[in-house]
């Protein structure tokens, strides 16, 4: 076997998850410079960055068309983050082996997509990776209530899936609300991510409602230095947690 420069196989390099804070931000490169992937991957590895999301989209579940496969591939070479995969699109199932293949660490799937809810989330446990599910503003958290204790995350989305860059919508923090009592109650693992127009004006409200797992975009990397922003989000997240109590 060929062994990179650190010891690790050439092109496949083992993540490491840290979780050195409840807080995890996972920056979504779909606000980054696409031409630039790898120096967007090494300042938010700079900034201490948890998760890395990446946003693939459709243009049928959402009116927007971003990146996928291929692109997940290329990442996977570049960091050790844990891929943390949004899939707005419509038949997941069917590329779950793809996205697995490539090199995600999560992989994220829509409710409202999926008419056999269950059975996709199995697809995604059975390639032992994380699972994840996504709510958009207008679905009700009740419409999960049955796969709550399959999953390992539960996305709830704080703006219309598609686009970068849109106003949180404070709606969504009653769902998260809701849901870390209903973790407490029943004793349910899953993580609380959030996602959409999460800044340094929202996170505080976001993380005293049970947010866990901040995905953004737009307020890491439309600013002069992406690892400071992350530097920043966490410590304000942090912050707003120790003043809770
Ligand atoms: C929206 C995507 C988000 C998006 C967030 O459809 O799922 O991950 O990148 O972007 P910001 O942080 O700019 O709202
Ligand atoms: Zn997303």
């Amino acid at each position: 076997m060929t062994l990179a420069p650190g010891g690790e196989p050439c092109g496949k390099i083992p993540t490491v998850r840290r979780m050195n804070s409840h807080l995890e931000i996972a920056p979504s490169i779909l606000a980054a410079d696409f031409a630039a992937l790898g120096d967007a991957v090494r300042a938010i590895e700079a900034g201490g960055a948890e998760l890395i999301h990446v946003d693939v989209m459709d243009g049928h579940f959402v009116p927007n068309i971003s990146i996928g496969i291929p692109v997940v591939e290329s990442l996977r070479k570049a960091t050790r983050l844990p891929l943390d995969v949004h899939l707005m699109i419509e038949h997941p199932d069917r590329y779950v082996d793809a996205f697995a293949d490539a090199g995600a660490d999560t992989l994220i799937i829509h409710q409202e997509v999926s008419y056999h809810l269950q059975r996709s989330l199995a697809a995604i446990r059975n390639r032992n990776l994380r699972v994840g599910v996504a709510i958009n503003p207008a679905t009700p958290i009740h419409t999960l209530s049955e796969v709550l204790d399959q999953v390992d995350t539960v996305l709830v989305m704080s703006v219309n899936p598609g686009f970068g860059g849109q106003k949180f919508l404070p709606g969504s923090l009653h769902k998260l609300r809701k849901l870390r009592e209903t973790r407490e109650q029943m004793g349910f693992s899953y993580r609380l991510e959030v996602d959409g127009g999460v800044g340094l004006d929202t996170i505080p409200e976001i993380v005293r409602a049970g947010g866990e797992i901040l995905v953004a975009g737009t307020s890491v990397f439309h600013t002069k230095d992406p690892a400071e922003a992350v530097r920043k989000l966490r410590q304000s997240g942090t912050e707003a947690l120790t003043q809770r109590v």
